[in-house]
């Protein structure tokens, strides 16, 4: 999986719900097979398995008809969401560029006969096929994302933060804001309210894992060499809950020696 590709497809992926219901080919099966295991974590301290599965392995509200399911299952930590919306997003990405057809699918469960086929805990699948649709946007116009004003505080890092500004989010919901300062752009969420929260508060989680995944992508495209990290003491807006800090370093800064 190529990271100058993943990032240069973000500017085009959609969600794709309708599918060619024909199995994609052995070969193509086995380079998604391939890539599930060599998605970058964002907490490598996690286990998870990801199963790439036919036709009939989930079922759900708002669940899509596809020909093949990735199922992502993860053992429980407070980042395993977050984790989650990275690795998966990549996938989705990958996928995308292939010019095959992927949706997040937040409700999906595994069907009776699927439920076993990790001992992790299942978080969340996508759906996977040939597309019968459009699979790509044709202008960043056609994104319906808020205005990136409305996402950011800052004004440093603008091609990062667009970037993450196109993720993928649970009922297209937003929920990240950025503060970007010169060497850094910290990462918060919208607390989701009472009545959202038993449905938003996971699926939000996933989604800042997905933001992140475009942050740091865009990161490495742009020549920086980012690591995201938890500060302590982040002064948090009214309203938000801090996720993490993707600090930027040139990737050929001089290393000091001191
Ligand atoms: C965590 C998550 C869960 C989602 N769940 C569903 C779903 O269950 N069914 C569905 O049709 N789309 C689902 N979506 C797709 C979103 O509706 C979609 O990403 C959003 O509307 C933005 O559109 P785009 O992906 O085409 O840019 C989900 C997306 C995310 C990130």
């Amino acid at each position: 999986m190529n990271e100058t590709t993943l990032f240069e497809t973000i500017g085009k992926r959609k969600s794709v719900r309708k599918y060619d219901m024909n199995p994609l080919p052995e070969n193509l099966q086995q380079q998604i097979r391939d890539a599930a295991g060599e998605l970058c974590p964002l907490n490598p301290g996690i286990k998870t398995e990801i199963h790439f599965l036919s036709e009939g392995a989930v079922k759900g509200l708002l669940t899509i008809k596809a020909p093949h399911y990735l199922l992502f299952f993860s053992e429980e930590s407070p980042e395993s969401l977050l984790n989650a919306g990275f690795m998966l997003q990549q996938m989705d990405l990958h996928l995308s560029s292939l010019e095959l057809g992927a949706c997040w699918l937040g409700m999906a469960k595994p069907t009776k006969g699927f439920t076993d086929v990790s001992a992790l805990p299942f978080v969340i699948a996508l759906s996977v096929g040939m597309p019968a649709e459009q699979v790509h946007r044709q202008h960043q116009t056609d994104f319906q994302r808020k205005p990136l004003a409305d996402m950011v505080t800052g004004s440093d890092h603008e091609a990062l933060v667009a970037a993450a500004r196109l993720a993928p989010s649970a009922t297209n919901s937003q929920p990240w804001r950025f503060q970007t300062t010169p060497d850094a752009i910290h990462v918060f969420r919208m607390k989701p309210g009472m009545m959202k929260a038993w449905l938003y508060d996971r699926m939000n989680q996933v989604d800042i894992g997905i933001a992140l995944c475009h942050l740091w992508l865009a990161a490495k495209a742009e020549g920086y060499q980012p690591r995201l990290v938890n500060e302590d003491d982040m002064a948090i807006p009214e309203g938000q809950l801090y996720v993490k800090t993707v600090k930027l370093e040139a990737v050929d800064s001089p290393v000091l020696n001191v």
